[in-house]
């Protein structure tokens, strides 16, 4: 029996024979010469068949293999800097091969399709090319995450996803029936982490969070992957020293763990690699200042038009693709507005229509990638808060008792896994980012 070898480790396996079991991604032939690129999920090689190497039957089966076909073959490694694939530079020569099923007509073909086609059919398309890169950064970018906390102290510690109240604004909730009992799906683990916190100091959550959000935007998701980390006794200065660091090691570490797949997707990774500490600052004010400045120097009446913001509203894709433009790195904006921001966020002593909070703006145009702050630690100030919600104040009470018993300055953000993927790998929407988009227009498959 000649060993099963997975084609991302072919470069070990030169001059030896190997069997690759897989899928028939792509066909080319001339004549006596078969061309099969096959895929078996550690990547994409060609197999080459040669009529007078093989029986006449397995030339014959080579010759009529239908695309996506299931199939083992058996033959020798050989470098060869041509060779296509993923890889790449390394091919099968084939001498046996067999087909374990014959596959149907295949509705994806190897041209191009519309995105909703594409969307309809997720459950097949995610065996492209392209989304296998896209979906292996998605993984490495997650356990590279975890692997940056877990290696800095934080713990992980599972937050609930359902939960009777909000964390973020309620307009957004999507309910349940939870036993007769009015139950929310999760829009943060945060509030759960602030409990946490207190037992083991530096936390994170990481799972899927929900948005019933009515936004058709390239950045919206109504299930997203959110990673959440929350410390004891951290200020916004703490907070955003922390994220640059975390966030310059993810992307580093990335685009070294995953150069094939970036290269694959045609990345042009220069801005990345620039990604390194500190970030620039600037309050939401100083954010204002420059927005104001850049429509002063356009002569687009449209982009003057996009960009107009009065004080105390929150940015919306242009502004943040607009301040963002301003610097090379990603840029941390402070002290938005209280009123645009989420109940738990601490006022700025002696000027509370502003708040202690942060979020993180990538070039390129991705936008908010981070948002966090510092949380109200006052048991009077967050019980004025709660009120304001419009959910039953009774559902926060474990949250206020963490103001009863040794409450402490802390801080905190969550990261979007899907924003990051599509920075990472340059993509205009986050629909490819993860397997199953869930959006307010996609339910299937
Ligand atoms: O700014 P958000 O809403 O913050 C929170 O949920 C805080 N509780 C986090 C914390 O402090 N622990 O969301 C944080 C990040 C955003 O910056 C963005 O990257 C992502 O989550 N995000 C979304 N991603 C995709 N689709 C959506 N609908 C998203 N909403 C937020
Ligand atoms: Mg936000």
């Amino acid at each position: 029996m000649t060993p099963i070898v997975p084609i991302a480790e072919f470069a070990n396996h030169v001059g030896q024979e190997v069997t690759v079991r897989g899928w028939l991604y792509n066909k080319t032939g001339k004549g006596r010469l078969q061309f099969l690129q096959v895929r078996d999920g550690s990547g994409i090689a060609q197999c080459v068949i040669f009529e007078k190497d093989v029986a006449p039957e397995v030339f014959e089966a080579a010759k009529s293999i239908t695309q996506e076909s299931s199939l083992a073959v058996t033959g020798v490694v050989r470098q060869d800097d041509r060779a296509p694939g993923v890889p790449g530079g390394y091919e099968l020569g084939v001498a046996a091969l067999s087909i374990i099923q014959t596959a149907e007509p295949y509705p994806i073909q190897p041209k191009e399709h519309g995105v909703e086609f594409l969307e309809d059919n997720r459950h097949l398309w995610v065996r492209s090319s392209r989304q296998w890169a896209i979906l292996r950064v998605r993984a490495t970018l997650i356990k590279i995450i975890r692997d940056w906390l877990d290696g800095h102290g934080y713990l992980l510690v599972d937050t609930p996803i359902i939960s009777a109240n909000a964390g973020e604004e309620s307009s957004t909730l999507f309910g349940l029936d939870f036993f007769g009992e009015q139950a929310y799906l999760a829009q943060t683990g945060q509030l759960y982490n602030e409990a946490n916190i207190m037992s083991f100091g530096k936390v994170y959550c990481f799972g899927p969070t929900f948005r019933a959000e009515k936004s058709k935007t390239r950045r919206h998701l109504a299930e997203f992957w959110m990673v959440e980390p929350e410390m004891a006794f951290f200020d916004l200065d703490d907070l955003m020293a922390m994220e640059e660091q975390f966030v310059s090691s993810v992307i580093q570490t990335a685009l070294t763990e995953r150069r094939v797949e970036l290269e694959y997707l045609e990345r042009d990774t220069s801005r990345l690699q620039k990604i390194t500490p500190p970030f620039p600052r600037i309050s939401y004010d100083e954010a204002l200042a420059l927005l104001a400045e850049i429509r002063e120097n356009t002569d687009d009446p449209e982009q003057k038009a996009l960009l107009a913001l009065e004080w105390g509203s929150d940015f919306g894709s242009p502004h943040e693709t607009a301040i963002a433009e301003s610097f090379e790195k990603p840029v941390f904006v402070y002290h938005y507005p209280t009123a645009c921001k989420a109940f738990y966020m601490t006022p700025v002593a002696g000027r509370p229509e502003v708040c202690r909070s942060v979020d993180l703006l990538a070039p390129e145009g991705y936008g908010e990638i981070t948002g966090g702050s510092e949380r109200i630690h006052d048991l009077a100030i967050l019980e004025e808060r709660v009120k304001e919600i419009g959910i039953d104040p009774a559902a926060y009470n474990w949250y206020l008792d963490l103001r009863r018993y040794g409450t402490v300055p802390h801080a905190g953000f969550g990261l979007g896994v899907e924003r990051l993927v599509a920075w990472v790998c340059g993509l205009p929407h986050v629909r490819e980012t993860v397997p199953y988009a869930r959006r307010m227009t996609r339910l299937y498959p």
